[in-house]
């Protein structure tokens, strides 16, 4: 397929490549129906195709596949309670029950779960869950399987892929988004217009120094999302994943929770088990970092050596640990809790359409409601592909307009569901697409920020270490220029943007609730069962500074 060098304009321009955004298009495209072709689809990416942090995704898909013993009620109840009280219930509801099918959609275009002698889908159980419920491929290998069956798919169907062209910002006219600024690979800034933009760039795990995300996990959509004062919410909400092996390896190798679904231990500094295993990942990060300020140790311990079969079953993760010499049918594993999962982000409806008319968000990049303030195992692979498969059939539907529901049920002004009430706080400085300097200032810039924020906004943070992580990205925007586009220029100004946000949610949310922990504010505080918004309207009443509007 070759690529025009001004493409468009499209009816759908999707912008990223993982679960989600592939989930959309292959819906979207897709062959002429009684000699009408499908309206056109672009596909825009910064790296190829397949390069997506999808790809990275070990465990696998979290959905009710049978089994006498498990419903969609109680995937739901799980959900809820690692969302710690801030998922839309209506939304979690959606993803339960419409999982099961997007994963039989995707057997039939040829993604391969792993099975039992039997012929049954293998089922294996991670934290949060109360049931094993969660299908994988290649044991631990589900995200490339997924990718590769989608990456494919969309190569035959969608109208034009853009690999290699950076987004850089988008073009609103009228009240509504009508396309992007982007890089192309060589050549001066180009807009790509569209009738629908969708927002499907992933995660931000490259605002930590250590994270178990691909170096584009760069927060793109949400920061392009802020600069242009689209509704944003649960930002300060990062999962850390405890089980990435402690390795200078970037990004950090994981061990699934799926290990510990199997049986493996956690075990600090003196070989002593100190937290359930199966418990939501807030819980067991924060139970980590715990143990290792009181041991005066950075990592602790996986113990796998109980698992049978360890190389059969986990054959990738097998192969990655004895590249580096260890085996864990006899080794203690070295892990660290590492940057995984952003929770919120760009806030939509239950459609995946954002405040703005035409413009879309799904999958990481998105704040549908689904992970409140702690997403539960495995159902971010499930998010992508539901809530893809629903924006697709809401584009092709003739009902565009973004609707109050979902997480956006409270930024338009809805009935708050269940008691979940809105905050919005005051516009952080709106920071450019792209700053100036040499590739390698740019990349010191970015180590700076990563280190600024891993040591005030990580695992457990606290209004002085959220004070200081602030000091240091003001550092780093001091030493940044003026606009010069250049995809590392680019990347770090949305890892700054989105820094700011992050740090303003955080500094105001004074509780601790799901991934977000305050050292100086341990409980959870039932006024701030509420979203914490930048950008768009209030649901009830003006933008708050410092305290909840109670
Ligand atoms: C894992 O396999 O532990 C990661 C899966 C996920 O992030 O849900």
């Amino acid at each position: 397929m070759s690529t025009p060098a001004r493409p468009g304009p499209f009816h759908v321009l999707v912008l990223g490549s993982g679960v989600a955004g592939l989930s959309a298009a292959v819906r979207l495209a897709g062959p002429a129906h009684d000699g009408v072709a499908a309206p056109s689809l672009g596909v825009l990416t910064k790296g190829a195709l397949s390069q997506s942090a999808t790809r990275w995704a070990q465990g696998g898909v979290a959905a009710v596949l049978g089994g006498d013993e498990d419903s969609t009620d109680l995937h739901l109840a799980d959900t809820l309670a690692a969302g710690a009280g801030l998922c839309d219930e209506e939304a979690v509801r959606i993803l339960v029950d419409e999982g099961p099918g997007r994963v039989h959609e995707l057997i039939t275009l040829g993604v391969e779960f792993d099975r039992e002698a039997t012929g049954l889908l293998a089922l294996a159980r991670e934290g949060g869950h109360s049931r094993p419920r969660v299908v994988h491929a290649g044991g631990a290998a589900t995200g490339a399987e997924v990718e590769r069956a989608l990456v494919d798919a969309t190569y035959r169907t969608a109208s034009a892929v853009l690999e290699g062209w950076f987004a850089l910002d988008l073009v609103i006219e009228g009240g509504r988004c009508v396309g992007v600024s982007a890089l192309p690979p060589h050549g001066p800034v180009v807009e790509v217009r569209a009738d629908h933009v969708v927002l499907a760039t992933g995660g931000a795990g490259q605002l930590f120094s250590v994270t178990t995300n691909p170096p584009e996990s760069t927060g793109d959509g949400v920061a392009m999302a802020l600069r242009a004062g689209v509704s944003t919410a649960d930002v300060e909400f990062v999962q850390f994943h405890p089980t990435a092996l402690h390795h200078p390896a970037m990004p950090r190798p994981l061990l699934s929770e799926a290990l510990r679904g199997h049986g493996a231990l956690l075990r600090d500094g003196a070989g002593q088990q100190f937290v359930d295993e199966l418990a939501p990942r807030d819980v067991v990060s924060r139970a980590m970092a715990a143990r290792m300020a009181e041991q005066g140790t950075d990592h602790l311990w996986l113990d796998a050596t109980g698992l049978e079969r360890f190389p059969q079953r986990f054959p990738t993760i097998a192969a990655s640990l004895s590249s580096i010499g260890l085996d864990p049918e006899t080794d203690w594993l070295p892990i660290a809790p590492a940057a995984h999962h952003l929770s919120g982000g760009v806030v939509t409806d239950l459609w995946g359409a954002t405040a703005l008319p035409g413009l879309w968000a799904i999958g990481e990049v998105a704040c549908t409601g689904v992970h409140g303030a702690n997403r539960l195992a495995s159902n971010s692979l499930l998010e992508g592909m539901v809530f893809g498969a629903r924006l697709a059939e809401r584009i092709a539907s003739s009902h565009h307009e973004p609707e109050a529901s979902g997480a956006l049920r409270a930024v338009l002004g809805g009935v708050p569901l269940n008691g979940i009430g809105c905050t919005t706080l005051a516009d952080a400085p709106r920071r450019w697409a792209a700053g100036s300097g040499t590739a390698s200032d740019i990349a010191k810039l970015r180590d700076s920020l990563q280190r600024a924020m891993t040591g005030g906004a990580g695992v457990v943070r606290s209004a002085a270490s959220l004070d200081a992580a602030a000091e240091g990205v003001a550092d780093v925007v001091a030493a940044l220029g003026d606009r010069t586009a250049s995809v590392a220029a680019g990347e770090l100004g949305n890892l700054v943007q989105l820094a700011d946000a992050l740090l303003a949610s955080a500094r105001t949310r004074t509780e601790t609730r799901g991934a977000h922990a305050r050292s100086d504010h341990p409980a959870t505080d039932a006024a701030w069962r509420r979203r914490l918004v930048h950008g768009g309207l209030p649901v009830d009443g003006a933008p708050v500074d410092g305290g909840p509007a109670r």
